[in-house]
């Protein structure tokens, strides 16, 4: 039970970190003046705070490890 809560919040984290890694490279990002609820929508928008926070940390880590290069 707690390991697939766990396994269920590694991947929403991972789908967020794609979400934020398409926004930074497009400018895409989900459009949520679509939600209706103000509270789901402020939800929304703090996982999708989150991804962008996982996806900077990753940014930096790989910049410091030599298995990655910066190609451009
Ligand atoms: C986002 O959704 C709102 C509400 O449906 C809509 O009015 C708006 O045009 C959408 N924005 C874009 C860029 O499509």
């Amino acid at each position: 039970m707690l390991g697939k809560l766990i396994h269920l919040g590694i991947d929403a984290v991972l789908l967020s970190a794609f979400l934020a890694g398409i926004k930074r490279s497009t400018g895409l990002t989900p459009n949520l003046t679509q939600v209706p609820n103000k509270d789901v929508r402020q939800l929304l928008r703090t996982y999708l705070e989150v991804g962008e926070y996982v996806f900077d940390f990753a940014v930096v880590i790989f910049g410091r490890s030599t298995s990655f290069e910066r190609r451009r």
